[in-house]
C-alpha cells in the first residue's frame, strides 16, 4: 500500500480512496468505500478500467506485448520449458527442483483415469455433438464423482481436487473427440509423459497403437504453454466469480470452459481456421480485409485483435515460428491455408485501419493451421485450449480461495427501468 490518495470532489464534498501498487504495472484506487462515501457505484461493463482480484501469477503488459508467468517471459518459457513444469510454476510460484518436478509428474500421472461409470456420460450425447458441449457436460459431471475432494475449505482436499482436473482433463477431451469419430476410448498409460499420452488417446485405436512423433510432442507442448494462463481473462474471471459463492472446483471449472467456448474467447482459434478456409486463395483477401473494415457488417478478422494486447500478442509470435517447425517437419510447407494467412497477416499490419486501431494477430491465428496439420479436426481446437487453460483456471482458482480478503463477487448496475408500478389485473390492462 502506498501513501497516494485517490480524492473524488462531487457535488461541494470529497471522498477519498486509498492506492494500491503492485509490483509492476498500473497502480489502482481502491474504491471498496464509494458506495459508504458517496452513495455511487462505479459504472464499467466490459470491466476495461477494473482490477477485480490481487493476483501473483501473470502479468501482462498489453502495450509493450509482454507475457510473464510468475515473472518468467512466455517465449523463455515456451523455449525452455515444458508445460508439466509451466503447470508446477503456475501453481506453486516457483520452478521446481527436480524432485519436485518427478513427485509432481507422478502425481499428475496417476489420476489420468476416470471413473468408469463417468464413460456412460458420452454415451448420451448425440455423435454430432460439438466436443466442447461435451466437455463442460462431463467436466462439470465430475463433481458427482470426487466427493472426497469437493470441500473447498480444506486445503488438502482442495490439492487433489487440482490433480485430478489438471490430469483428467487430457482424457475427458480425447474422449469427447473419440466419441465424435465412433472410436473406442484407448485409455491412459502412465508411463507416458502428458502430452504423449494426450496425443495416443486421441489417435491410438485398439488395432494399431499410435507412434508419437517428438515434433509434434514438441509443438502441442508449446501450444499449451502458451494457452496455460492469461490474467483475469472472460473465462479466469468466470472461474473465479462462480467459485467466489464458494461452488465445488469441478462446476467452477464447468463454468470457465462454457465462457472460452466464445468465439470473442477461445472459440476464436476454430473462428480464425474456419475464416482462413473460407477465404481460400490470397486473391480473395482484399475482399475480407474490406468486410472486416466496413461498420454495417458483422465479419471480423479472426484471430486478430486483443483486450490488452495494443502490440504484437507475444504468443503469437512463438506460434509463428512453431507454425512454420510444424509445417517443415510434416512436409506441409506449400499448405495454401498458410500461405492465405502470412499473406492476410502481412496485409492486414499494413493496413491503416488495422493499424490505427492497434489490432495485430493474437495467438489464435496461427494455433488453428498447427492443430490442424497435427490431425485435429477444427471442433476439437477450442477442446485443446481448455485442456491447457485449466491449470491457469486451477491456479487463480486456489489464489482466491486461499486470500483472506475473498468474499462472493457480486456487482451492481445502473438500472434504467420502470419506476414503482402497482400491479394491474389482467382483466383491466
Ligand atoms: N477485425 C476487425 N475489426 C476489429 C477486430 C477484428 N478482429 N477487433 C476489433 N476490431 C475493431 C472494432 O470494430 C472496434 O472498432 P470501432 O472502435 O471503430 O468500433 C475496435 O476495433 C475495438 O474493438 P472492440 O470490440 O471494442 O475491442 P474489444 O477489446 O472489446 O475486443 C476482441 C477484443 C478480441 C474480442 C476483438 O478484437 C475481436 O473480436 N477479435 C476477433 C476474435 C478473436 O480473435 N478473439 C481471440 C482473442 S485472443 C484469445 C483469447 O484470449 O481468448
Amino acid at each position: 500500500m502506498s501513501d497516494k490518495k485517490a480524492i473524488l470532489h462531487l457535488e461541494g464534498k470529497q471522498a477519498e480512496f486509498p492506492i494500491l501498487e503492485g509490483s509492476v504495472g498500473p497502480s489502482v484506487i481502491d474504491i471498496r468505500s464509494l458506495y459508504a462515501q458517496t452513495g455511487m457505484f462505479t459504472y464499467d461493463p466490459g470491466f476495461t478500467s477494473t482490477g477485480s482480484c490481487e493476483s501473483a501469477i501473470t502479468y501482462i503488459d498489453g502495450d509493450k506485448g509482454e507475457l510473464l508467468y510468475r515473472g518468467y517471459p512466455i517465449d523463455q518459457l515456451a523455449e525452455k520449458s515444458s508445460f508439466m513444469e509451466v503447470c508446477y510454476l503456475l501453481l506453486y510460484g516457483n520452478l521446481p527442483n527436480k524432485q519436485e518436478m518427478d513427485e509432481f509428474n507422478h502425481g499428475v500421472t496417476y489420476h489420468t483415469m476416470v471413473h468408469e461409470q463417468l464413460t456412460n456420460f458420452y454415451k448420451g450425447f448425440r455423435r454430432d455433438a460439438h466436443p466442447m458441449a461435451i466437455l463442460v457436460g462431463v467436466a462439470g459431471a465430475l463433481s458427482a464423482f470426487y466427493h472426497d475432494s469437493l470441500d473447498i475449505n480444506d486445503p488438502e482436499q482442495r490439492r487433489i481436487a487440482g490433480f485430478r482436473m489438471i490430469a483428467k482433463m487430457p482424457t475427458i477431451a480425447a474422449y469427447a473427440y473419440k466419441y465424435s469419430i465412433g472410436q473406442p476410448f484407448i485409455y491412459p498409460r502412465n508411463d507416458l509423459g502428458y502430452v504423449e499420452n494426450f496425443l495416443r488417446m486421441c489417435f491410438a485405436v485398439p488395432c494399431e497403437d499410435y507412434k508419437v512423433d517428438p515434433v509434434v510432442v514438441r509443438a502441442m507442448d508449446r501450444i499449451m504453454t502458451l494457452h496455460a494462463d492469461h490474467e483475469q481473462n472472460a473465462s479466469t474471471s468466470t472461474v473465479r466469480l462462480a467459485s467466489s459463492s464458494g461452488a465445488n472446483p469441478f462446476a467452477a471449472i464447468a463454468t470457465g470452459i462454457a465462457c472460452l467456448w466464445g468465439p470473442a474467447h477461445g472459440g476464436a482459434n476454430e473462428a480464425a481456421l474456419n475464416m482462413l478456409m473460407e477465404i481460400g486463395d490470397v486473391s480473395r483477401i482484399p475482399e475480407y480485409i474490406a468486410r472486416a473494415k466496413d461498420k454495417n457488417d458483422p465479419f471480423r478478422l479472426m484471430g486478430f485483435g486483443h483486450r490488452v494486447y495494443k502490440n504484437y500478442d507475444p504468443r503469437a509470435k512463438v506460434m509463428q515460428q512453431t507454425c512454420h517447425e510444424v509445417l517443415d517437419a510434416l512436409n506441409l510447407r506449400n499448405d495454401p491455408l498458410l500461405q492465405v494467412a502470412m499473406e492476410l497477416e502481412k496485409i492486414a499490419l499494413n493496413d491503416e485501419y488495422f493499424v490505427e486501431k492497434k489490432l495485430y494477430p493474437n495467438v489464435d491465428f496461427y494455433s488453428g493451421i498447427i492443430l490442424k496439420a497435427l490431425g485435429f479436426p477444427t471442433s476439437m481446437f477450442t477442446v485443446l485450449f481448455a485442456l491447457s487453460r485449466t491449470v491457469g483456471w486451477i491456479s487463480q482458482w486456489s489464489e482466491m480461495i486461499e486470500d483472506p480478503s475473498q468474499r462472493i463477487g457480486r456487482p451492481r448496475q445502473l438500472y434504467t427501468g420502470s419506476l414503482h408500478r402497482d400491479y394491474v389485473p389482467i382483466n383491466q390492462r
